[in-house]
């Protein structure tokens, strides 16, 4: 038998700063400061994130280019993996991003590249805890609440399996 299934996922949209709750907009407003920290002579696009720990703590990243270009690390990975190393066993609940093209903030929001979902769904599914993703842009902020629905039929530790399901 054939069968067409179809994946959907909902995202909140809001048009202003004024509008997130103050968590959020916390958030949000360390992500904005990591970008500030970003080393991105090469693109000039510059990434600051800023990852929300269970615990209350939040810890930044930015975008860490080189010379040998597929050596640089987004402003995400950077954020987890300095989560990972400093603050083990303390659960990512959020990540907020926002993106300067020069010296200014996008107006879209920017969402994380491939790599960085992959690493983020990481986190979600070894930890058992979503992580919500907040998308900055000066015009519009996204909202999404597991990082998993933006990486449809994803490769996870379960896929390693014999006998995964999909
Ligand atoms: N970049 C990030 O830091 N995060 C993303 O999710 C997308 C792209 C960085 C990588 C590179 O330094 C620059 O933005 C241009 O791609």
């Amino acid at each position: 038998m054939t069968k067409i299934k179809k994946i959907t996922f909902k995202y909140v949209e809001h048009e202003s700063f004024s509008d997130l709750e103050s968590e959020d907009s916390r958030l949000i407003t360390e992500a904005k400061r990591a970008a500030e920290n970003a080393y991105a002579p090469y693109s000039g696009f510059r990434v600051g994130a800023a990852v929300m720990l269970e615990s209350g703590i939040i810890v930044h990243g930015s975008n860490v280019e080189n010379a040998a270009f597929p050596s640089g690390i987004c402003a995400e990975r950077t954020a987890l993996a300095y989560a990972v190393a400093n603050h083990a066993g303390d659960r990512p609940s959020a990540i907020a991003i926002a993106a300067m093209n020069g010296t200014v903030f996008t107006s879209a929001p920017v969402s994380p590249c491939g790599n960085c979902r992959q690493m983020i769904i990481e986190e979600e599914y070894r930890n058992k805890k979503e992580i919500r993703i907040l998308l900055y842009g000066e015009e519009k902020i996204l909202i999404i609440e597991s990082a998993a629905s933006l990486l449809p039929l994803q490769f996870d530790k379960g896929s390693l399996s014999l006998h995964h399901s999909l």
